[in-house]
């Protein structure tokens, strides 16, 4: 008698057939897709094609805060079958409605009106593009290991990926020095950012400019970039020089939106709310849903100048209710505190680690968003990418996902949904322990 399957499992011979078909029929897109096939995703775990578990410690693609499967996900999808899953984009339907408001009342007056969207490009390109309209200027400046996606907009506002082959980024495009004090690009600061780099970034800006700010667009963390962590009072100077120059200052909240700093929102740390605000990854919680948040005199210009970002599935009723349920169980269990305090359990786990490897150079971030710089050793600070790549690769075999920031692959990126338990936190750091011995770090 044959045992009955693990859950998840996909018997031969489907499973090299799939594989078969992967290879023949996926399109490459991005980063070397892995060779492993994931069947179910239920928590802060995964299931792979035998049926073994695996921490998820990127909460899918950074989106899955809440969990995977999490009940009041689960319970709105359903509800949206029942009632609406798309209408055309003329039409509102109440969950946009709702989570319009319930969104704009955790939100400063003036960000009180919304447009759902499906990504957080296509977010990014919208408030791009709305930028330009409201001020009658073009140029965009962002930090030079940004990532805001991969349209054409957003992806000239992005540094760390994606410029070569393609010929020119929009016109007006410009790069800011990131507040890395780790790795200080204007090689001026030791392990403290004081700003030089941002009076440095603007003073070449007002050079370069042909008059024509429109706005800067960051995010409050850097994530893709490496988890950079601004000092204190960076926002409020950032906001203060793009004042003087008329721009308007967008903070694209995909990653840290929603609970994952330890507050609603990641702008919250220095109380200072931008001029336009977008959300997505977090906010679909694994469905693809965008927002682009803004108010008082820009979306008059939207109204008045008629902006146009008119897509197939702006302001769609069913991701609108996955939004609704998100917002919901961000207020409903405290995941901010939660994630503030479940992140200081994850940092004093992971700073243990970096108290036994060398290796490990700089542990940063906030809330449940941590990053882990690797080096050969501290003094030299050479990155160590290939350690990453090991050490990464051998995590997955022991059982944890655990994944390299677009911009910075000799980092690991440390965020898991804001749900996990410290069980699973304690079973990650041991495999992260155990992973980076066995590929020799010392
Ligand atoms: C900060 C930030 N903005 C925008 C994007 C792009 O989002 P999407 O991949 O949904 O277009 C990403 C994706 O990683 C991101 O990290």
């Amino acid at each position: 008698m044959t045992a009955d399957p693990a859950p998840g499992a996909i018997p031969e011979p489907e499973l090299a057939r799939l594989k078969r078909q992967a290879k023949d029929h996926i399109l490459f897109y991005g980063r070397e897709l892995s060779d492993t096939l994931i069947t179910k995703a239920s928590g802060a775990r995964l299931t792979d094609e035998t049926g073994r578990e695996i921490i998820d410690f990127a909460s899918g693609q950074m989106c899955s805060t809440l969990g995977h499967g999490h009940p009041a996900i689960l319970e709105a999808i359903r509800a949206a079958c029942d009632d609406a899953i798309h209408i055309d984009s003329t039409k509102l339907s109440p969950p946009v409605i709702e989570l319009a408001a319930e969104l704009a009342a955790l939100l400063p007056p003036n960000l009180q009106k919304s447009l759902f969207l499906s990504t957080g490009g296509e977010s990014n390109e919208a408030a791009i593009r709305l930028a330009k309209l409201h001020t009658g200027r073009f140029e965009i400046a962002s930090l030079a290991n940004s990532w805001h996606g991969t349209t054409a907009g957003a992806q000239s506002s992005t540094y760390s990926s994606g410029r070569r082959g393609y010929g020119p980024a929009m016109p007006g495009s410009y790069a800011l020095p990131p507040p890395y004090a780790y790795r200080c690009p204007v090689r001026h600061c030791q392990g403290r950012c004081d700003m030089t780099c941002l009076d440095i970034g603007f003073e070449m800006f007002d050079q370069w400019s042909t008059g024509a700010g429109a706005a800067v667009i960051v995010e409050p963390v850097q994530s893709a970039g490496g988890i950079i962590v601004p000092p204190d009072g960076w926002l409020k100077k950032l906001r203060a020089l793009c004042a003087a120059r008329g721009m308007l200052v967008i903070y694209d909240e995909a990653q840290t939106g929603l609970g994952r700093l330890g507050l609603n929102f990641g702008f919250e740390h220095e109380g200072v709310p931008p001029d336009m605000m977008t959300l997505s990854k977090t906010l679909g919680a694994g469905v693809p849903l965008s927002a682009l948040v803004t108010g008082g005199a820009i979306a008059q210009s939207a109204r008045e100048r008629k902006f146009s970002f008119y897509t197939s599935h702006a302001n769609d009723p069913m991701p609108a209710r996955v939004g609704l349920a998100v917002v919901r169980t961000l207020v409903g269990e405290q995941l901010a505190a939660r994630a503030r305090e479940m992140g200081a359990y994850l940092r004093a786990g992971i700073d243990g680690l970096a108290q036994r490897y060398e290796v490990l150079g700089d542990v940063r971030g906030r809330g449940m968003l941590i990053g882990l710089e690797f080096v050969h050793d501290r003094q030299g600070k050479k990155p160590n990418t290939e350690l990453v790549e090991r050490a990464t690769k051998r995590a997955f075999e022991l059982g944890l996902v655990v994944n390299r920031p677009g911009g910075a692959a000799h980092c690991w990126r440390i965020a898991p949904p804001l749900t996990i338990d410290r069980a699973d936190i304690d079973a990650a750091i041991e495999i992260m322990d155990r992973a980076l011995g066995e590929c020799g770090a010392r």
